[in-house]
């Protein structure tokens, strides 16, 4: 089973992710969590020039990059698990793509952004994906709480407003997307995470 978590930076996804973790573990089930980009040597080498690099990147260059690191990701690890049976967590997946580098940056069409994931991931879309959503303008105030921008998040407020409503769109599209509002307490929020897991868990 594959499970995705979505949302723009600040929406507290890591820290559901961790307890999603624990939840499932405890169950007895064999879980496996990778944050995308990255979760491989290779990716992670992408991540780092993704996140961190001081140059300019055209927004077709980094939608492939992304795409690449989810390429290595998807055939040397996700696909080998899910067949064993596990259950894979992801933090983000191509949504983030559809959102970020097709709404966010508005030079690539959507449905150009739309054919790169289906490459990428060889077609394999997740069993649930979990929307969190929060107000772009409190998620910077709960990032700037924790630690400095990378390159994504400098890219200013209009952009992720327009994620943040790409990520609607998309939402409203896909079934296999529930969006929660991630601006309660993160007790309800979890508890609202696992509510719908629940649905979808392999018996
Ligand atoms: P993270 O901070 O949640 O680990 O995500 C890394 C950053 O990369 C975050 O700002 C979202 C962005 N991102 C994209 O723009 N496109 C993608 O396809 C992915 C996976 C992440």
């Amino acid at each position: 089973m594959l499970i995705s978590f979505e949302g723009i930076d600040g929406c507290g996804k890591s820290t559901h992710i961790e307890k999603v973790k624990s939840y499932l573990t405890e169950k007895g089930y064999d879980v496996h969590v990778f944050r995308e980009p990255g979760g491989t040597p290779v990716s992670e080498k992408i991540r780092d020039i993704l996140l961190n690099s001081k140059d300019d990147i055209h927004p077709l260059a980094e939608s492939l990059l992304f795409s690449a690191a989810r390429a290595q990701l998807v055939a040397t690890s996700i696909r080998p698990l899910l067949e064993k049976g596990a259950i894979v967590i992801l933090d983000r997946f191509y949504d983030s793509t559809t959102a970020y580098q097709g709404y966010g940056r508005q030079v690539i069409p959507v449905p150009d952004i739309e054919r790169l994931n289906a490459l990428a991931t060889q077609n394999l879309e997740p069993d649930l994906t979990i929307y969190l959503k929060i107000d772009p303008e409190m998620a910077y105030r709960r990032r700037l709480e924790v630690r400095e921008e990378d390159r994504m998040e400098r890219a200013g407020p209009a952009f992720f407003q327009r994620v943040s409503a790409g990520f609607d769109a998309l939402a409203a599209r896909e079934q296999r997307i529930v969006a929660l509002d991630s601006s309660r307490s993160p007790e309800e929020t979890f508890q609202a995470i696992i509510d719908h897991l629940e649905k979808k868990l392999p018996r």
